[in-house]
């Protein structure tokens, strides 16, 4: 009998290394250690084991269903705290929100204005951001003095007095000239930078979208037309604009037009313009007693402001998610 206590001991030590869940802990329970078990049968048999054996065999038993129970113990405790060790999930906790990307509000309007002026037979074109002198000023008609031309106005690079960094779309106009027969009637959008101090209604650094139009029989009143078209496309019948007289060394006559802020008494300047000067279109090698033309450059951002109520311009470049997000 001594042997079969050996016998089930072993068997307990490797019922527990197998172990590893509460359904096998509850199976090691039943087979040693309830009523019908393996060490209390051993205990039922120790009616028939002679007088002189009974002290040893009893305390060998009681050490067995000690040990077996311990083990017991010791598994459960380790399997509870294993299952504490799963974090609790709180189902009731809402989930997360994953936001979409959006176009930013300026880019927008780019591309409802060049939609727009498709519409009207204007095609797209593109220039460098980084200009000459002669297509930036001197092509557009700069006098060699002017103010614009000044370091405290404009962007130079460093290494090269020559380059600048655009101060209008305008120098487009002359790229476009250079490289195209007429008719032109072509849209550019782009960015454009000015040394210049930033406020509300200011940027270093904005956008414009140039048009070009040049023809045999070209008119002023052609060239309003287009540009309320476009002011009515963008904001409705119930805009109100004016064209103010104006001057640009690139074009003559010139004029400016202005939005009503919605909800206000208040303008705000969107888009200068004019016909072609005869020497622009001469140093875009287009002669000036055959065509004339008409051109337009308005401010992105300015046309933005109007169209979503944003009342300073810095924000479209902060780049706050809050304020993005509205779009
Ligand atoms: N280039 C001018 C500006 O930046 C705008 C303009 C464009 C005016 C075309 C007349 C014609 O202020």
């Amino acid at each position: 009998m001594l042997n079969e206590i050996k016998e089930v001991k072993a068997q307990i030590d490797a019922k527990i290394k197998e172990i590893e869940n509460a359904a096998q802990l509850d199976e090691m329970r039943h087979e040693f250690l309830v009523k019908k078990g393996k060490i209390q049968s051993l205990f039922d048999r120790m009616r028939e084991v002679p007088k002189e054996e009974k002290p040893i065999l009893g305390k060998e038993l009681n050490i067995l269903r000690k040990f077996a129970e311990s083990k017991y113990e010791e598994m459960k405790a380790a399997l509870d705290s294993k299952d504490e060790e799963i974090p609790d999930i709180d189902l009731t906790i809402s989930g997360r929100r994953h936001s979409t990307g959006s176009i930013h509000p300026v880019r927008q309007t780019i591309r409802e204005m060049v939609d727009i002026f498709e519409k009207m037979g204007f095609s797209l074109a593109e220039g460098p951001d980084m200009e000459d002198g002669f297509h930036n000023f001197d092509a557009l008609n700069f006098p060699p003095d002017h103010p614009a031309r000044d370091m405290q106005d404009t962007f130079f690079i460093k290494d090269n007095r020559e380059i600048v960094l655009r101060t209008h779309t305008s120098p487009v106009q002359i790229r476009l000239m250079q490289n195209q027969k007429p008719p032109i009637r072509s849209i550019m959008p782009g960015r454009v930078y000015r040394n210049e101090a930033i406020d509300s209604t200011h940027l270093a650094e904005f956008h414009q979208i140039e048009g070009l139009y040049i023809d045999k029989n070209v008119t002023f009143s052609e060239l309003k037309a287009t540009m309320m078209v476009l002011a009515k496309e963008l904001y409705g019948d119930n805009l109100r604009y004016r064209f103010r007289p104006s001057f640009f060394p690139f074009t003559e006559p010139s004029a400016e037009m202005d939005i009503m802020i919605p909800g206000t008494d208040k303008w705000m300047e969107v888009a200068g313009c004019g016909m072609v000067h005869p020497n622009v279109l001469k140093a875009g090698g287009i002669d000036p007693e055959e065509y004339l033309g008409y051109a337009f450059g308005f401010g992105i951002e300015r046309v933005t402001m109007l169209k979503t109520g944003v009342r300073d311009i810095r924000l479209f470049v902060e780049n706050d998610i809050r304020m993005l997000q509205q779009f």
